[in-house]
Formats: structure tokens, sequence, C-alpha cells
């Protein structure tokens, strides 16, 4: 039996078409397009249509597209009753992993894998997420939900969702390009634990169940949360000599830096430094682009990071971007799992399509053939 490497680091368990990662390239392409051009170009719906078809829509297939989604964007009853029935504390990832386990509890079709069959849940699950979260959110501040607006699409109807304002220019671009980053990421912990589940010939909802769950964890999006609990700590960008000089003492990691796979610059980092720097402006949320900047700056001078390849991965620059958006850090990742549900559905897709067992061994490394000790004598 040969043992792979800790935390299957490296290993290559099985072949997709859906996205392309170069760690050591910081390259990412969906289905063949680089990350650059889509942040640059592309709609969050178009991406998803993307991952989900294999190739970009038309205009006529993306209209149909988003109307498909718009129409499943409702918040079916019991999943607005359930969310009433919340503590304003309950952690936005719990009620996330409960709705969507809600959510198919409620879909009485027999489970089906063919892609026709599972295409119309994938989308159920994307338009619904969104919907959830505004409305617990808005529930944590005893406010009644808000009705979908389906013409608006992914990004504004969110911000619409949350607050029946009529979102700005500026935030909803700024929603569409973290969507667009985060869509996909080829074997990640959370795609992997869809995966994982679909292979048993779970459905969609259980897989998806999954996904949130692992992603759900620090050392994965829920690292996301925590960054903007660091840029607190750090309070201004002249104490982070002194902050990461503790931290190092204290042997703390430093969240939203490193990666599984990127050991350079991951590619989707920039594309938030930027936007970050311009909602930033003069305002008074500048101080957290500041103190980001100037860590990262330190960071890239340390011989500890410079030798373990340790960079800004995603989350780093999102905390910021999403706080900018007037969410509070709780629910950053289920922000992230709004775009991500979009890869998730992918990924079970092709499994279904291409389908076996994943069941994997471990060697074991206890005692044999111990004596059977009666209770008495224990
Ligand atoms: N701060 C300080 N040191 C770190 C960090 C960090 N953020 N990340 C890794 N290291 C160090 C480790 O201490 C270890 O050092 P050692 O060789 O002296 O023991 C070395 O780098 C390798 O660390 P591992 O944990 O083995 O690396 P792994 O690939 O397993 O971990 C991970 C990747 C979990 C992302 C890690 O870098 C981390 O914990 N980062 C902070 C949390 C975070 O930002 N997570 C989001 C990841 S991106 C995403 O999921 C969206």
């Amino acid at each position: 039996m040969t043992t792979p490497p800790t935390g299957l680091e490296d290993a290559v368990v099985g072949r997709q078409d859906i996205s392309f990662l170069d760690g050591e390239q910081g390259r990412l392409l969906y289905r063949g397009y680089n990350i650059d051009d889509l942040a640059a170009h592309a709609h969050y719906e178009e991406v998803v249509y993307l991952l989900w078809y294999g190739q970009l829509p038309t205009p006529a297939q993306l209209d149909d597209f988003r109307a498909e989604l718009a129409a499943a964007g409702q918040l079916p009853a019991p999943l607005a009753e359930f969310v009433r029935s919340l503590p304003a504390d309950a952690h936005p990832m719990a009620v996330l992993r409960t709705g969507v386990s809600l959510l198919g509890l409620l879909d009485r079709d027999k489970p089906a894998f063919e892609r026709a069959a599972v295409l119309p849940k994938a989308r159920a699950i994307l338009a619904t997420i969104p919907a959830l979260m505004a409305c617990f959110w808005r529930h944590r501040q005893d406010l009644p939900p808000i009705d979908p607006r389906p013409e608006l699409g992914h990004a504004a109807g969110f911000l619409w969702q949350l607050t029946g304002r009529q979102p700005a220019a500026e935030a909803v671009a700024a929603l569409n390009l973290y969507f667009v980053l985060l869509a996909d990421l080829e074997l990640n912990a959370s795609a992997f634990a869809c995966r994982v589940t679909a292979a048993t010939w779970a459905d969609v909802y259980a897989a998806v169940v999954s996904g949130v769950s692992a992603l759900s964890g620090p050392a994965h999006g829920g690292a996301v949360q925590e960054i903007m609990g660091q840029l607190a700590d750090i309070g201004r960008a002249e104490n982070v000599d002194d902050w990461l000089a503790a931290a190092m003492r204290d042997k703390r990691r430093v969240m939203g830096v490193g990666h599984r796979v990127f050991k350079v610059i991951d590619p989707r980092a920039p594309h938030l430094k930027a936007r970050v720097r311009a909602l930033a402006g003069q305002s008074a949320q500048r101080r957290w682009f500041e103190i980001a900047t100037a860590l990262e700056d330190r960071l890239a001078e340390h011989l500890f990071f410079q030798q373990r390849r340790l960079y800004p991965n995603v989350d780093y620059y999102a905390a910021p971007l999403l706080s900018m958006l007037g969410l509070e850090p709780d629910m950053f990742t289920t922000i992230f799992a709004m775009s991500r549900a979009a890869g998730w559905a992918a990924h079970i897709m092709h499994q279904y399509q291409h389908n076996r067992l994943i069941t994997p061994r471990a060697e074991y490394t206890g005692p044999l053939d111990l004596p059977w000790l009666p209770l008495e004598e224990r």
C-alpha cells in the first residue's frame, strides 16, 4: 500500500475539464478562459453558464439562462418560516447549511442524476442561497424579507434583497467581480467534499451540503470572516510590525495568507486589491486597505513567508471588499458560497456523469491481535 502525502497534497485523484490551476505560474482558467479576462469582462451569470455548459453563452442563451435563474429566486415559504424561527446570533454558515438541506427535503422528485434532471435543482440552489441569506440578514435586524427583483441578476439582486434600495453601480460591479473570481477552483476541499458525497449517488442537495460544510472551516472559506478581526486587531498601518512580531512569537497564522496550490500570488487577489482600493476612496474604510497593503508588504520582506512561499490568497482582500459592501464578517463565507455553488454544481454534474465511488484507503498504525479483556479485568 502506498501512502500519499498528508492532506493529499499534490495528489492527482481524478480528471475534470471545469477549471485549470497552475500553482507555480499563478494561473487559473475556467473551461479554458483566463480568470483575468473573465474578471475584466464577464457577468457572473455568464460564468455560471460557462461552468455548467462548457462554453460561453450566446446573447439568447444568456437571456434564457437569466430568466431560468430568476424564476427560481423566490424563497420557498418553509425556508422563510425556518429563518423566522432562528436566533439572531445563529452563524450564517449554519443557516446556509441547514437551509440547503431543507430545500432538498422540500424537493419531492425522485433522485435523478442525468444533467437534464440536475440542472433545474442546481439553478434552484444557486438562486435560493442569496434570497435565504438576505432573509436571514434582515431577520437579524428584525426586518421583514424583501421580494426579489428577478431582472436584477445575482449580484444586484442580492444587494437589493438586503436593503430594498437600488444598489450603487460600483457595489454591483464589485460583487459581480467577487462572484466571478470565486466561482470555481479545481479540486479544492469543498468541491472534493461535494464529489465524495455525489459519488455515493447521494442527491445534489446532499452533495452541496457537504460543500457548504467543508467551506465553513477557517483553513478554507471560513478564513474570510477572521480577516476583518485581524485588520481590526492591527488597528492602524503603523502597528503592522508589532502585530506581526507578536503573531510570529505566538505562532499564530496570518489569515488570508498561504494556499495549498498557489505558491505565488493568488491570481485573483490583485483584482480584489484594485477593487478595494477604488471602493475605499477616502472613506473611513480606507483604513482596512492601508493596513492590508502594509501587512502584505511586510510579509513579502519576511524570510519566514518568503521561504514557505506564503502570499495573500483570494480571501485577503475579499474581507475588506465585503465589509465595504456593508456586510458583517460572519456573513462573508456565505457570500463565498453564493458564488462557489456554481463550481460545486459543475463538479457534482461531472461526477454523476463519470461516476465511480470514491473510497480511498488509510494505512493502519495501531496494534494488532490484542487479547480480549473481560470488563472486570480492565
Ligand atoms: N501564516 C503563518 N504561517 C503559515 C500560514 C499562515 N497563514 N500558512 C502556512 N504557514 C506555514 C505553516 O506554519 C507551515 O510552516 P512549517 O513548515 O514551519 O511547519 C508551512 O507554512 C506550511 O503550512 P501547511 O499548513 O502545511 O500548509 P497547507 O498547504 O496545509 O495549508 C492553508 C494551506 C490551510 C491555506 C494555510 O496556508 C493557512 O492556514 N492559511 C491561513 C488560512 C487561510 O487564509 N485560509 C484560506 C485559504 S484560501 C481558500 O480556501 C479560499
